[in-house]
Parts: structure tokens; C-alpha cells; sequence
């Protein structure tokens, strides 16, 4: 499968399960880059994702006079860098950058921008060309960036000149990391402090991280504050395996009657972990067992053993947690017996492509009941599904979630621009057919049994079980 028009061919599976370990966590990757650029020495970074949104990061760093050296290659692409870190000085780029497909990139490197003192157009694919953009120009205009959407609608391209910024309280209007983390970089350059209030916790690698990296910052309920003018003091990271990619291969195991599944050092920060809690809700048998190093960030194991699943409902603040994963839950969700309530999740409808549009479409080609409201849908699951031609509409996550969707399908199911699945996940086709090869004889379909830390997994889900409404 190389190229974005590729295909994927994918027929009902007759096993699943193994021990599997999934690529760098994407959130973490982008931000490592960025934190270690802007640090004040060599930074290695060591389990990089080498996906082509994390390595437009790269290349945009790059371009600010960022010394980025490769020091080891997987098969699919650069594993471990080594960031020279310039301070928090970058050099004027001499072109227009290009963040591909990425809004990790665009929105956060927007927030470092807003406080150089030079001017850089950023300018996207497509889908990111059709992304809401306002939502990080407000604030880092109110912080006396000049920056403006030169697309229609608010959209990107966006053209920056920075410097000058002064700390101020911003509260967003969307629950987002990234326009979060959009303003808390900027603050790092900003005079005086900057606080941003979000509606509901989200993901909080970028406060993880530059605490890691020496820079305080200040976190009360859901305010977190910065004073501007600190030194990133320069550090080794290592990403743990990215929870949103394994989500796939848990979501299958599960559903899938006897499978016993092992993903190994996946990152289990508990502003990600939801995906975890939505399948113990739905009856999954899961566990997972968490260390903490010493990057901020939670990591371990996750075993997961197949059964029957529930339909459940969804919504609240957990939404947040499991933004990306809504694809392939959507898939659980018509695997399960009986229906499941995905609401307060409009978000999605401005990712990559309008995925609960993407997703009710592709299930209904299946042969799946799913009703659509603007932030949600309701699956009736148990229908047989049948193998379908679907388009991943650009989309790595809707490629990936149906290419599970396929395994439980009867007769073929082609996932058209396929591609997209190199976006965050380079090797998914690969560790797709591993996971469906026969146990070797003796291995009596068993996966082998990895160290863990049972009382607190069980612990965590054992609560998320008696939630009730998320
Ligand atoms: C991300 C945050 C989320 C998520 C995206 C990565 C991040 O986006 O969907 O894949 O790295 O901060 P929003 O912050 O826009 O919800």
C-alpha cells in the first residue's frame, strides 16, 4: 500500500490477537520536536513517530534553522532524532511552510510563531485548508500577534508576523489541546502571565512537557497558567506507543470471540486512556498496567481478551478523552448487541474530514442502522456486516477504523485512499496481518504473559464501570 490513492483489502478474519507494540504516540512526537527546538541545548528523542504529520513538524522546524539529525531508521521511517535546540530564537524561514495534512502542526506551531519576531505564511493540504482556524487566531491576536486566515472562511493559509505578546486569561470556546497548547507556547514568550481556561480537561502532554522541561506551569481545575520568558532546559524523551493507534487493535480483540491480545508500552495518560473505560462499559475484558517514567508521561501494557460486547451511551466530558478514537468505537458500537448513544461529540465533524458524516455513511454501506444528529449518532449494532468498497474520504482514522470494521465483514471490504493511514500510522497494514496469523502450535492461542500491575488497572476501569453517565 504506498501512495494516497492506495487500496486496502481486507476479508473477515479467522484469528486475531498476539503481542503487539504500536509506533510513537503522534501528539507526544509533535510536541517533542517543538519543546527540545526551543530548548537550550541537544535534545534526543528516542521512539519518534515516523508518520508524515509528525515529520511536517520536523520539516517546519527545520525550516526556523532548527538542526534536526536522524540517529536511527525502522522500516518505516526515522525512530530516533537528535534536536539541536535554539532557545527560543528561531531563524525567519525562507519559503512558505508546509504542514501537510497536520493540524497538530499548524495550531501549535502558530502559538511559537505568534512570538518570533518575523513573518511566515503557513499553509496545509486540503482537509487542513478546510479546518477551522479562528480558534487560534483569536486568542494569539488578543496577545498582539499579527495573524491572519487568508483562506475562506477563517482557514488556512495563515500568515503570522509575531513578537511583542503580553500574557492575558483566555477561556476557550471549544474543548481543544491544540488551541490550548497554541496559547500556552505563545505564553512562553509572552510578557507577564497567561492563563487558559478550558471547558473540559483535554489532553495535557503540552503542560507534561514543559514541566518536564523545567518550565512551570500552573494548574488549578481546568486553568492553567504560564509566566513568560522561561528557559527550556535541554533533555532526552522517549514517546511511549501512541494509545489512539492501539485503540484499532483493542477494539478488534475485543470483538472478536476468544482473542487474547497484548499491546505493549503504550503511552496510558490518563487524559487519553478513555478508549479503555468506553470498552470495560462495554463489557470488554481489558487491563492495563502503568508505570510512570521519568517524562511526565503515564505508559504499560494493555491485554485485552475477546467476548461479547454492549451497546452503551456516550457522552459528557469523556468525549474529549476519546476524540480520535470515535471512529473505531462507532465500529465497536456495531459489533456490539444492542444500541449505542454517541452525544455532545460535534467535534469530529471538523477533523480531517466530517467523520460522524464519514463514519454513519461507511457503517449504512455495511448494512448498520446508524441515525446521525449534528454531535452524535445512534448505532443499532448486532446486524451482520457485509464487505463493502468505502472511501477513508483522506481520513487515516476512518481508513483505519473500517479496515477493523472488515475483519467481522462477510466476503471482501476495500478501503479506497488507503494511503492516509501513513498519517499516523506507517506499518498498520503490516501489524494488521500479523495480528491475524494462526497461533503457532503450542502457543494454544495464548498470548504471552507480560508483567503487570492488576490491582491498578482494575482499579481505574472498576470506576469507570460503576460511571454511569460520562
Ligand atoms: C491533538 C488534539 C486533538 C486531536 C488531534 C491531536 C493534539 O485535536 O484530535 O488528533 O495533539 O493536541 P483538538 O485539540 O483540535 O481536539
Amino acid at each position: 500500500m504506498h501512495g494516497k490513492s492506495s487500496e486496502l483489502h481486507v476479508r473477515r478474519a479467522k484469528h486475531f490477537g498476539g503481542e503487539i507494540s504500536v509506533p510513537g504516540d503522534k501528539s507526544i512526537s509533535h510536541r517533542a520536536v517543538m519543546l527540545a527546538a526551543l530548548s537550550n541545548g541537544r535534545c534526543e528523542i528516542h521512539g519518534f513517530l515516523p508518520s508524515e504529520d509528525c515529520l511536517c513538524t520536523v520539516s517546519a522546524m527545520r525550516s526556523l534553522g532548527v538542526q534536526i539529525d536522524v540517529l536511527e531508521e525502522s522500516a518505516v521511517g526515522p525512530v530516533r532524532l537528535l534536536v539541536h535546540g535554539r532557545g527560543l530564537g528561531l531563524s525567519a524561514p525562507a519559503g512558505e511552510i508546509d504542514c501537510g495534512n497536520s493540524g497538530t502542526t499548524m495550531r501549535l506551531l502558530s502559538g511559537i510563531l505568534a512570538g518570533q519576531p518575523f513573518a511566515a505564511r503557513l499553509v496545509g493540504d486540503s482537509s487542513l485548508s478546510r479546518r477551522p482556524m479562528g480558534r487560534i487566531v483569536d486568542p494569539l491576536a488578543a496577545m498582539g500577534a499579527q495573524i491572519a486566515a487568508e483562506g475562506p472562511k477563517g482557514c488556512a493559509p495563515l500568515k503570522i508576523a509575531g513578537g511583542g505578546l503580553v500574557g492575558t486569561r483566555y477561556e476557550l470556546p471549544v474543548a481543544s489541546a491544540q488551541v490550548k497548547s497554541a496559547v500556552l507556547l505563545a505564553g512562553l514568550f509572552a510578557e507577564g502571565k497567561t492563563t487558559v481556561v478550558q471547558p473540559v480537561t483535554t489532553r495535557d502532554h503540552t503542560e507534561r512537557m514543559l514541566d518536564f522541561f523545567q518550565v512551570k506551569t500552573v494548574t488549578s481545575g481546568d486553568e492553567i497558567a504560564i509566566y513568560g520568558g522561561q528557559v527550556l532546559e535541554s533533555r532526552d524523551f522517549v514517546v511511549p506507543g501512541d494509545i489512539s493507534s492501539a485503540a484499532f487493535w483493542a477494539v478488534a480483540a475485543a470483538a472478536f470471540e476468544g482473542s487474547h491480545l497484548t499491546i505493549a508500552d503504550v503511552g496510558l495518560n490518563p487524559t487519553r486512556s478513555g478508549i479503555l473505560q468506553v470498552l470495560a462499559k462495554m463489557g470488554a475484558h481489558v487491563a492495563d498496567s502503568v508505570e510512570t517514567d521519568g517524562s511526565g508521561e503515564d505508559r504499560g501494557n494493555i491485554t485485552v481478551h475477546g467476548g461479547g460486547l454492549k451497546g452503551i451511551e456516550i457522552g459528557g466530558d469523556i468525549v474529549a478523552n476519546i476524540i480520535d478514537e470515535l471512529p473505531v468505537i462507532a465500529v465497536a458500537a456495531a459489533l456490539a448487541e444492542g444500541t449505542t448513544v454517541i452525544r455532545d461529540a460535534a467535534e469530529p465533524r471538523v477533523k480531517e474530514t466530517d467523520r460522524i458524516d464519514a463514519v454513519a455513511g461507511n457503517l449504512r454501506a455495511m448494512g448498520v442502522e446508524v441515525e446521525e444528529a449534528y454531535d452524535g449518532m445512534t448505532i443499532r449494532g448486532g446486524a451482520t456486516l457485509r464487505g463493502a468498497r468505502l472511501d477513508s474520504f483522506g481520513d487515516h482514522r476512518i481508513a483505519m477504523a473500517f479496515a477493523i470494521a472488515g475483519l467481522f465483514a462477510e466476503g471482501e471490504t476495500v478501503i479506497t485512499d488507503a494511503g492516509a493511514v501513513n498519517v499516523s500510522y506507517p506499518g498498520f497494514e503490516d501489524d494488521l496481518k500479523a495480528l491475524q496469523r494462526p497461533p503457532r502450535k503450542g502457543e494454544g492461542g495464548q498470548t504471552p504473559v507480560i508483567t503487570s500491575l492488576p490491582g491498578k488497572a482494575a482499579g481505574r476501569l472498576g470506576e469507570a464501570k460503576g460511571a454511569g453517565s460520562e
